[in-house]
Protein backbone atom coordinates (compact mmCIF):
# COMPACT_ATOMS: atom_id res chain seq x y z
CA UNK A 1 0.00 0.00 0.00
CA UNK A 2 0.61 3.52 -0.74
CA UNK A 3 0.46 6.41 2.14
CA UNK A 4 1.40 9.56 2.95
CA UNK A 5 2.51 10.94 5.82
CA UNK A 6 3.10 14.71 6.79
CA UNK A 7 6.19 15.09 9.54
CA UNK A 8 6.87 17.56 12.09
CA UNK A 9 9.85 17.10 14.33
CA UNK A 10 9.52 19.99 16.40
CA UNK A 11 11.77 21.15 18.94
CA UNK A 12 13.98 20.18 21.44
CA UNK A 13 14.24 16.46 21.17
CA UNK A 14 11.66 16.39 18.52
CA UNK A 15 13.66 16.02 15.55
CA UNK A 16 15.75 12.90 17.36
CA UNK A 17 12.61 11.12 18.36
CA UNK A 18 11.30 11.83 15.15
CA UNK A 19 14.57 10.24 13.80
CA UNK A 20 13.80 6.83 15.36
CA UNK A 21 9.84 6.92 14.40
CA UNK A 22 11.16 7.26 10.93
CA UNK A 23 13.53 4.34 11.35
CA UNK A 24 10.65 2.03 12.56
CA UNK A 25 8.63 3.51 10.04
CA UNK A 26 10.94 2.22 7.23
CA UNK A 27 11.44 -1.07 8.68
CA UNK A 28 7.53 -1.24 8.71
CA UNK A 29 7.88 -0.49 4.59
CA UNK A 30 10.66 -3.31 4.00
CA UNK A 31 8.99 -6.34 6.06
CA UNK A 32 5.51 -5.41 4.21
CA UNK A 33 6.39 -4.15 1.21
CA UNK A 34 4.58 -0.85 1.60
CA UNK A 35 5.48 2.78 0.59
CA UNK A 36 5.38 5.84 3.45
CA UNK A 37 5.81 8.65 1.57
CA UNK A 38 6.64 11.73 3.65
CA UNK A 39 6.57 15.82 3.77
CA UNK A 40 8.27 17.41 6.33
CA UNK A 41 6.05 20.48 7.76
CA UNK A 42 7.01 23.14 10.10
CA UNK A 43 5.43 24.44 13.32
CA UNK A 44 6.19 25.28 16.78
CA UNK A 45 9.41 27.08 17.82
CA UNK A 46 11.14 25.73 14.38
CA UNK A 47 8.02 27.61 12.38
CA UNK A 48 8.18 31.03 14.73
CA UNK A 49 12.22 31.10 13.38
CA UNK A 50 11.83 30.32 9.97
CA UNK A 51 8.94 32.31 8.97
CA UNK A 52 7.61 33.80 12.25
CA UNK A 53 4.27 31.82 12.77
CA UNK A 54 4.02 28.35 15.17
CA UNK A 55 1.56 27.37 12.77
CA UNK A 56 2.05 28.20 8.73
CA UNK A 57 -0.94 27.91 6.40
CA UNK A 58 1.02 25.11 4.46
CA UNK A 59 1.75 23.17 7.52
CA UNK A 60 -2.16 22.30 7.64
CA UNK A 61 -3.08 22.73 4.26
CA UNK A 62 -0.38 19.39 3.98
CA UNK A 63 -1.61 17.90 7.14
CA UNK A 64 -5.06 17.85 5.69
CA UNK A 65 -4.26 16.45 2.87
CA UNK A 66 -2.29 13.56 4.16
CA UNK A 67 -3.24 9.98 5.71
CA UNK A 68 -1.46 10.74 8.96
CA UNK A 69 0.16 13.22 10.70
CA UNK A 70 2.99 11.83 13.11
CA UNK A 71 4.20 14.87 15.25
CA UNK A 72 7.61 15.15 17.50
CA UNK A 73 6.72 17.84 20.57
CA UNK A 74 7.19 21.26 20.26
CA UNK A 75 8.23 24.55 22.42
CA UNK A 76 11.11 25.51 24.51
CA UNK A 77 13.05 28.41 26.70
CA UNK A 78 13.86 30.02 23.70
CA UNK A 79 10.26 31.64 22.88
CA UNK A 80 9.06 31.38 26.36
CA UNK A 81 8.81 35.15 26.08
CA UNK A 82 6.92 35.17 23.54
CA UNK A 83 3.14 36.37 24.05
CA UNK A 84 1.13 33.80 24.60
CA UNK A 85 -0.09 33.93 20.63
CA UNK A 86 2.75 33.45 19.35
CA UNK A 87 4.49 30.60 21.34
CA UNK A 88 5.05 26.85 19.98
CA UNK A 89 2.45 25.71 21.90
CA UNK A 90 -0.37 27.92 19.44
CA UNK A 91 0.81 26.02 16.58
CA UNK A 92 -0.22 22.86 18.57
CA UNK A 93 -3.24 23.94 19.73
CA UNK A 94 -3.77 25.23 15.87
CA UNK A 95 -3.63 22.13 14.44
CA UNK A 96 -5.46 20.31 17.06
CA UNK A 97 -8.30 22.77 16.26
CA UNK A 98 -7.89 23.02 12.73
CA UNK A 99 -7.60 19.60 11.93
CA UNK A 100 -10.78 18.80 14.15
CA UNK A 101 -9.06 16.67 16.48
CA UNK A 102 -11.48 16.57 19.33
CA UNK A 103 -10.69 12.99 20.58
CA UNK A 104 -7.73 12.77 22.37
CA UNK A 105 -5.99 8.84 22.99
CA UNK A 106 -3.19 8.59 25.53
CA UNK A 107 -3.08 4.71 26.36
CA UNK A 108 -0.95 3.80 30.04
CA UNK A 109 0.09 0.29 30.61
CA UNK A 110 2.63 -1.03 33.02
CA UNK A 111 4.85 -3.56 31.24
CA UNK A 112 6.21 -6.78 33.10
CA UNK A 113 9.55 -5.81 32.00
CA UNK A 114 9.28 -2.21 33.60
CA UNK A 115 7.42 -2.56 36.40
CA UNK A 116 10.22 -1.76 38.40
CA UNK A 117 11.01 2.01 36.85
CA UNK A 118 7.52 2.80 39.01
CA UNK A 119 7.78 4.47 41.32
CA UNK A 120 4.49 2.97 42.87
CA UNK A 121 4.72 0.18 45.19
CA UNK A 122 5.65 -3.56 43.52
CA UNK A 123 2.05 -5.10 45.26
CA UNK A 124 0.19 -1.85 44.16
CA UNK A 125 2.08 -2.36 40.61
CA UNK A 126 1.42 -6.17 40.62
CA UNK A 127 -2.43 -5.83 39.41
CA UNK A 128 -1.67 -4.45 36.93
CA UNK A 129 -2.17 -1.11 34.80
CA UNK A 130 -3.67 -0.58 31.83
CA UNK A 131 -5.90 2.03 30.56
CA UNK A 132 -7.00 4.36 28.76
CA UNK A 133 -7.18 8.25 28.88
CA UNK A 134 -9.94 9.84 26.71
CA UNK A 135 -8.97 13.05 26.86
CA UNK A 136 -11.13 16.27 25.06
CA UNK A 137 -8.72 18.19 22.98
CA UNK A 138 -10.32 21.19 21.66
CA UNK A 139 -12.40 22.58 23.95
CA UNK A 140 -12.65 23.84 27.77
CA UNK A 141 -10.14 26.20 28.72
CA UNK A 142 -7.81 25.87 26.26
CA UNK A 143 -9.57 27.07 23.73
CA UNK A 144 -11.87 29.63 26.38
CA UNK A 145 -11.03 33.78 26.10
CA UNK A 146 -7.51 34.42 27.57
CA UNK A 147 -7.13 37.80 28.76
CA UNK A 148 -4.94 39.59 30.75
CA UNK A 149 -6.25 43.52 31.79
CA UNK A 150 -5.14 46.38 34.53
CA UNK A 151 -1.83 47.77 35.50
CA UNK A 152 1.29 46.59 37.16
CA UNK A 153 0.11 45.88 40.57
CA UNK A 154 -3.47 45.62 39.90
CA UNK A 155 -3.86 43.14 36.83
CA UNK A 156 -5.87 40.92 36.34
CA UNK A 157 -6.45 37.56 33.96
CA UNK A 158 -8.86 35.25 33.02
CA UNK A 159 -9.72 32.08 30.94
CA UNK A 160 -12.72 30.95 30.27
CA UNK A 161 -14.02 27.30 30.45
CA UNK A 162 -16.85 26.61 27.88
CA UNK A 163 -18.37 22.89 26.90
CA UNK A 164 -21.40 22.31 25.04
CA UNK A 165 -23.44 19.51 25.18
CA UNK A 166 -22.85 18.58 21.63
CA UNK A 167 -18.70 18.32 22.48
CA UNK A 168 -19.50 16.13 25.77
CA UNK A 169 -21.27 13.74 23.80
CA UNK A 170 -19.41 12.97 21.34
CA UNK A 171 -16.10 12.74 23.69
CA UNK A 172 -18.48 10.49 25.33
CA UNK A 173 -19.11 8.30 22.89
CA UNK A 174 -15.31 7.52 21.58
CA UNK A 175 -14.93 6.46 25.56
CA UNK A 176 -18.03 4.06 25.65
CA UNK A 177 -16.73 2.58 21.81
CA UNK A 178 -13.49 2.10 23.17
CA UNK A 179 -14.16 0.48 26.37
CA UNK A 180 -15.88 -2.14 24.79
CA UNK A 181 -13.07 -3.69 22.85
CA UNK A 182 -11.06 -3.72 26.09
CA UNK A 183 -12.69 -4.78 29.33
CA UNK A 184 -15.74 -2.35 29.10
CA UNK A 185 -15.66 0.02 32.50
CA UNK A 186 -15.87 3.74 31.94
CA UNK A 187 -15.15 6.30 34.53
CA UNK A 188 -16.27 10.02 33.69
CA UNK A 189 -13.76 12.36 35.69
CA UNK A 190 -15.06 15.94 36.44
CA UNK A 191 -15.67 18.41 38.96
CA UNK A 192 -19.00 18.90 39.45
CA UNK A 193 -19.08 19.78 43.02
CA UNK A 194 -17.65 23.28 41.63
CA UNK A 195 -17.84 23.61 38.49
CA UNK A 196 -20.68 24.15 35.71
CA UNK A 197 -18.84 22.75 32.69
CA UNK A 198 -18.35 20.11 35.07
CA UNK A 199 -22.43 19.63 36.42
CA UNK A 200 -23.35 19.43 32.47
CA UNK A 201 -20.61 16.87 31.74
CA UNK A 202 -21.89 14.48 34.14
CA UNK A 203 -25.63 15.29 32.74
CA UNK A 204 -24.75 14.24 29.81
CA UNK A 205 -22.43 11.29 30.43
CA UNK A 206 -25.21 9.90 32.31
CA UNK A 207 -27.31 9.92 29.16
CA UNK A 208 -24.74 8.63 26.96
CA UNK A 209 -23.96 6.05 29.41
CA UNK A 210 -27.54 4.46 29.24
CA UNK A 211 -26.53 3.68 25.80
CA UNK A 212 -23.96 1.27 26.46
CA UNK A 213 -25.64 -0.82 29.14
CA UNK A 214 -23.26 -3.35 28.54
CA UNK A 215 -19.87 -1.04 29.90
CA UNK A 216 -20.08 -0.63 33.46
CA UNK A 217 -19.66 3.44 33.99
CA UNK A 218 -19.01 5.79 37.07
CA UNK A 219 -18.32 9.41 37.19
CA UNK A 220 -15.44 10.29 39.39
CA UNK A 221 -14.16 13.90 41.04
CA UNK A 222 -11.01 14.68 39.68
CA UNK A 223 -9.30 15.22 42.86
CA UNK A 224 -10.17 11.73 43.95
CA UNK A 225 -9.14 10.28 40.52
CA UNK A 226 -5.56 11.85 40.78
CA UNK A 227 -6.04 10.26 44.31
CA UNK A 228 -6.82 6.63 42.88
CA UNK A 229 -4.68 6.53 40.35
CA UNK A 230 -1.44 6.35 42.78
CA UNK A 231 -3.30 4.39 45.68
CA UNK A 232 -5.08 1.77 42.99
CA UNK A 233 -4.61 2.47 39.01
CA UNK A 234 -5.82 -1.20 38.63
CA UNK A 235 -9.27 -0.37 38.95
CA UNK A 236 -9.12 2.16 35.59
CA UNK A 237 -10.03 0.86 31.86
CA UNK A 238 -11.50 3.95 30.04
CA UNK A 239 -11.06 7.45 32.16
CA UNK A 240 -12.51 9.61 30.24
CA UNK A 241 -12.34 13.86 31.06
CA UNK A 242 -12.31 17.27 29.77
CA UNK A 243 -8.84 19.14 28.25
CA UNK A 244 -7.33 20.34 31.62
CA UNK A 245 -7.94 17.25 33.51
CA UNK A 246 -6.73 15.21 30.85
CA UNK A 247 -3.67 17.23 30.63
CA UNK A 248 -2.96 16.52 33.91
CA UNK A 249 -4.10 13.05 34.77
CA UNK A 250 -2.24 11.80 31.17
CA UNK A 251 1.11 12.68 32.95
CA UNK A 252 0.54 11.22 35.81
CA UNK A 253 -0.58 8.23 34.36
CA UNK A 254 2.36 7.70 32.06
CA UNK A 255 4.61 8.31 35.16
CA UNK A 256 3.07 5.66 37.55
CA UNK A 257 3.87 3.02 34.25
CA UNK A 258 7.38 3.69 34.56
CA UNK A 259 8.40 7.19 32.39
CA UNK A 260 7.02 10.01 30.75
CA UNK A 261 9.07 9.12 27.40
CA UNK A 262 6.90 5.31 27.17
CA UNK A 263 3.53 7.02 26.06
CA UNK A 264 1.67 7.35 22.49
CA UNK A 265 -1.54 8.68 21.66
CA UNK A 266 -3.55 9.65 18.63
CA UNK A 267 -6.07 12.62 18.45
CA UNK A 268 -8.35 11.87 16.14
CA UNK A 269 -11.58 13.71 14.46
CA UNK A 270 -14.79 12.76 13.24
CA UNK A 271 -13.05 11.56 10.06
CA UNK A 272 -10.01 12.72 7.85
CA UNK A 273 -6.57 12.07 9.21
CA UNK A 274 -5.15 11.47 12.60
CA UNK A 275 -2.21 13.29 14.53
CA UNK A 276 0.39 11.10 16.50
CA UNK A 277 2.88 12.38 19.41
CA UNK A 278 4.16 10.77 22.45
CA UNK A 279 2.58 12.64 25.17
CA UNK A 280 5.87 14.19 26.14
CA UNK A 281 7.16 17.71 25.77
CA UNK A 282 10.52 18.90 24.08
CA UNK A 283 12.60 18.37 27.07
CA UNK A 284 15.09 20.65 25.86
CA UNK A 285 17.50 19.83 29.03
CA UNK A 286 18.26 16.84 27.07
CA UNK A 287 18.15 17.89 23.60
CA UNK A 288 21.35 16.51 22.02
CA UNK A 289 22.54 14.50 24.61
CA UNK A 290 21.08 10.94 23.47
CA UNK A 291 19.20 11.12 26.77
CA UNK A 292 15.68 10.86 24.84
CA UNK A 293 13.77 7.74 24.74
CA UNK A 294 12.06 7.30 21.43
CA UNK A 295 9.67 4.47 22.19
CA UNK A 296 6.42 6.86 23.25
CA UNK A 297 6.93 8.12 19.19
CA UNK A 298 7.77 4.72 17.86
CA UNK A 299 4.32 3.32 20.06
CA UNK A 300 2.54 6.37 18.27
CA UNK A 301 3.49 5.12 14.94
CA UNK A 302 1.68 1.92 15.93
CA UNK A 303 -1.19 3.95 16.85
CA UNK A 304 -1.11 5.74 13.57
CA UNK A 305 -0.86 2.39 11.48
CA UNK A 306 -3.68 1.13 13.70
CA UNK A 307 -6.03 4.14 13.65
CA UNK A 308 -5.31 6.03 10.41
CA UNK A 309 -3.25 3.69 7.70
CA UNK A 310 -5.89 0.52 8.55
CA UNK A 311 -2.32 -1.76 9.22
CA UNK A 312 -3.40 -3.40 12.08
CA UNK A 313 -0.76 -6.52 11.46
CA UNK A 314 2.01 -3.73 11.18
CA UNK A 315 0.61 -2.13 14.28
CA UNK A 316 0.70 -5.16 16.27
CA UNK A 317 4.66 -5.87 14.88
CA UNK A 318 5.92 -2.29 16.22
CA UNK A 319 4.23 -3.35 19.13
CA UNK A 320 5.55 -6.44 20.03
CA UNK A 321 9.39 -5.00 18.68
CA UNK A 322 9.11 -2.48 21.64
CA UNK A 323 7.88 -5.27 23.91
CA UNK A 324 10.47 -7.47 22.66
CA UNK A 325 12.96 -4.78 23.24
CA UNK A 326 12.29 -3.96 26.73
CA UNK A 327 11.81 -7.63 27.82
CA UNK A 328 15.40 -8.34 25.98
CA UNK A 329 16.43 -5.06 28.58
CA UNK A 330 16.91 -2.80 26.65
CA UNK A 331 16.82 0.53 28.11
CA UNK A 332 16.92 4.47 27.56
CA UNK A 333 18.22 6.97 30.42
CA UNK A 334 14.94 7.53 31.82
CA UNK A 335 14.38 3.96 32.79
CA UNK A 336 17.28 2.03 33.30
CA UNK A 337 18.32 1.32 36.80
CA UNK A 338 21.42 2.33 38.59
CA UNK A 339 24.60 -0.08 36.62
CA UNK A 340 22.25 -1.22 33.86
CA UNK A 341 23.57 -0.41 30.60
CA UNK A 342 21.79 2.31 28.72
CA UNK A 343 21.31 2.78 25.01
CA UNK A 344 20.99 6.06 23.40
CA UNK A 345 17.99 7.56 21.59
CA UNK A 346 19.42 5.58 18.45
CA UNK A 347 20.62 3.16 19.89
CA UNK A 348 17.21 2.22 21.08
CA UNK A 349 15.42 2.99 17.99
CA UNK A 350 18.16 1.13 15.73
CA UNK A 351 17.27 -2.12 18.62
CA UNK A 352 13.55 -1.82 18.02
CA UNK A 353 13.82 -1.46 14.00
CA UNK A 354 15.99 -4.61 13.94
CA UNK A 355 12.81 -6.14 15.93
CA UNK A 356 10.52 -4.85 13.56
CA UNK A 357 12.31 -6.86 10.70
CA UNK A 358 12.65 -10.38 13.13
CA UNK A 359 9.24 -10.58 15.28
C1 LIG B 1 0.22 17.78 25.90
C2 LIG B 1 1.04 19.02 26.16
C3 LIG B 1 0.33 20.19 25.50
C4 LIG B 1 -1.05 20.31 26.11
C5 LIG B 1 1.09 21.53 25.61
C6 LIG B 1 2.47 21.44 25.01
C7 LIG B 1 0.33 22.68 25.02
O1 LIG B 1 1.22 19.21 27.52
O2 LIG B 1 0.02 17.43 24.72
O3 LIG B 1 -0.19 17.15 26.87
O4 LIG B 1 -1.20 20.90 27.19
O5 LIG B 1 -1.99 19.82 25.50
MG1 LIG C 1 0.55 17.59 28.73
Amino acid sequence: MEKSIAVIRGDGIGPEIIEEALRALDAVERRFGHSFNTSEVLMGGAAIDAVGNPLPDETLTVCLASDAVLLGAVGGPKWESLPGDQRPEKGLLGIRKGMGLFANLRPARLLPALADASPLRAEICAAGIDFLVVRELIGGIYFGEHKTTGAPGSRQAIDVMAYGEAEIRRILHVAFQSARVRRSKVCSVDKANVLDTSRLWRAVAEEVAKEYPDVAFENMLVDNAAMQLVRNPGQFDVMVTENMFGDILSDEASMITGSIGMIPSASLGENGPGLYEPIHGSAPDIAGTGKANPVGTILSVAMMLRYSLGMPAEADTVEAAVDTALAAGARTADTAKPGETVLTCRQMGEKIAQLIQEV
